[in-house]
């Protein structure tokens, strides 16, 4: 433990002091020098990870240039660790420290990379671009290895409760009401594709609340553990979907993530059946929410736990054959919008909501279950929502209100990462984060 100590206090401090070039094509050594004293020499090129093909392994590459920075916004960070993620590692995240910024600071820091198309951003390299509103500062307790575990995840979660579902975090040390703040900002910030997921897909007599439930299948990936997180910090009452015999123990005696109820998933028609019986108004509410971190077919078993009542008694139309994302349109016969955009509350019917973060199914099971996908470029496309993010999870750490997911293992060395890649192909990576340390 104190080693890892030792390292973050030499990185942070190893870069601090004038900005330079050298022709050296490696990083340079960090010494245990007085921070104000040392000069930072930047190298003009660095070893990365390239991507030759599709399917192909990564191919360490060194002379690679080092990113230049291009804008105010933008940041360049020495790379520390990176976090691996299973399926879609082209939205890897990485911890490390700020080396160059138009104003100058040197900080340990969380780069969320959202954004797929500039390679400056591909977390690969030993110098990354980010930009400052989607640069998280980590406080002294969190290793770069614990930082680089949680921002994808914790993005996809917020903007999952917060712009899907609705839900207000303000009241969860001074947390961004998304719901709200996207209605304020110009509609042509947002992309034509999320745009309706944005704006049209929740009504706000809908909105989640304090109280509500919400089910989470695949309850033991990374994505699920933020979200369950942020939901229980919300007030919401939880149910994970897992595998009890591989998670049950550490799920149920987590201190952050345990549910309220945690349901096995092996059976999944058995599991829908735990999950209706134990929120119909015996139980205490409807279940309105759901969100699914596997795949489609889960996604379909959620569909069917939201749907109560009603496909058992075979009143909706289970088949239309409707694409499934996004309806979201208000229904007029249901809704009325007031002058201030509020909906009178006579007559109104609330739909239940399933957010598929891997995939939705391919048919409704009922017409009152709004499907969603997460708006996840927000973050990176619209500053004052990343910025409000970042701001609120560097709160939500410094605090100590959100922890980091487990870390299953710890790679060394780019290089490592092929490697890293195959051990989650074959699954040994359950419940937690691989991570790369880059050095
Ligand atoms: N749409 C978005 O914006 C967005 C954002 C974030 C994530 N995602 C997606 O959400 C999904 C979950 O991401 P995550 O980062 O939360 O996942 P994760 O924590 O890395 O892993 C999730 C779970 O998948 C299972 N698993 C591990 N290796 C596997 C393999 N080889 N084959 C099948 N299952 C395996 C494990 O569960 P068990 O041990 O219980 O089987 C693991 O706990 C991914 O598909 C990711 O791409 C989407």
């Amino acid at each position: 433990m104190s080693g890892v100590s030792f390292l973050r206090r030499v990185s942070l401090h190893g870069f601090r002091g004038s900005l330079s070039r050298s022709k050296s094509n490696e990083p340079q050594p960090e010494m245990d020098q007085p921070p104000s004293q040392q000069p930072l020499v930047l190298p003009k090129t660095q070893t990365v990870l390239l991507l030759h093909a599709a399917r192909q392994p990564y191919d360490l590459t060194e002379d690679y240039p080092v990113p230049e920075l291009r804008d105010d916004h933008e940041v360049l960070v020495r790379t520390r660790a990176i976090g691996l993620n299973p399926v879609d590692w082209k939205a890897p995240e990485l911890g490390g420290d700020i080396v160059h910024q138009r104003q100058s600071s040197r900080l340990k820091v969380l780069v969320i990379s959202t954004d797929y198309r500039d390679l400056r951003k591909s977390t690969y390299q030993h110098y990354v671009v980010g930009l400052d509103y989607n640069t998280v500062r980590l406080p002294p307790t969190l290793s770069y290895e614990e930082g680089s575990t949680l921002g994808v995840a914790f993005v996809a979660a917020a903007l999952s409760l917060g712009v899907c579902m609705g839900l207000d975090f303000s009241s969860i040390l001074d947390g961004p009401d998304l719901y709200t703040l996207l209605r304020q900002l110009p509609s042509d910030v947002f992309a034509a594709d999320i745009r309706d997921e944005c704006l049209n897909s929740t009504r706000s007599h809908e909105r989640a609340q304090s109280g509500d439930w919400l089910a989470v299948w695949g309850g033991s990936s990374t994505s699920a553990n933020l979200t369950i997180q942020l939901a229980r910090l919300a007030g919401l009452r939880t149910i994970a979907v897992a595998d009890t015999a591989k998670h049950g123990l550490r799920l149920t005696h987590h201190r952050s993530v345990r549910p309220d109820l945690l349901v096995d998933s092996h059976d999944p028609a058995r599991a829908v059946a735990v999950i209706r019986a134990n929120t119909n108004a015996k139980g205490g509410g409807r279940l309105r929410f759901a969100i699914d971190t596997r795949g489609k077919e889960s996604a379909g078993w959620l569909a069917q736990a939201l749907s109560g009542d009603s496909v058992q008694h075979g009143k909706d139309s289970a088949t239309t054959g409707a694409p499934p994302s996004p309806p979201g349109t208000p229904d007029e016969s249901s809704a009325a919008n007031s002058d201030d955009g509020s909906e009178s509350s006579s007559s109104l019917t609330s739909s239940a909501h399933l957010i598929g973060l891997t995939g939705l199914p391919k048919e409704r099971v009922t017409e009152c279950v709004v499907y969603h996908t997460v708006p996840i470029k927000l973050f990176h496309e619209v500053p004052a929502v990343g910025r409000a993010l970042v701001e609120w999870l560097e709160r939500l750490l410094a605090r100590g209100l959100v922890l980091p997911p487990d870390i299953i293992d710890v790679e060394r060395g780019l290089g490592s990462v092929n490697q890293g890649l195959d051990r989650m192909r074959r699954g040994e990576i359950s419940g937690g984060k691989l991570v790369v340390r880059v050095d």
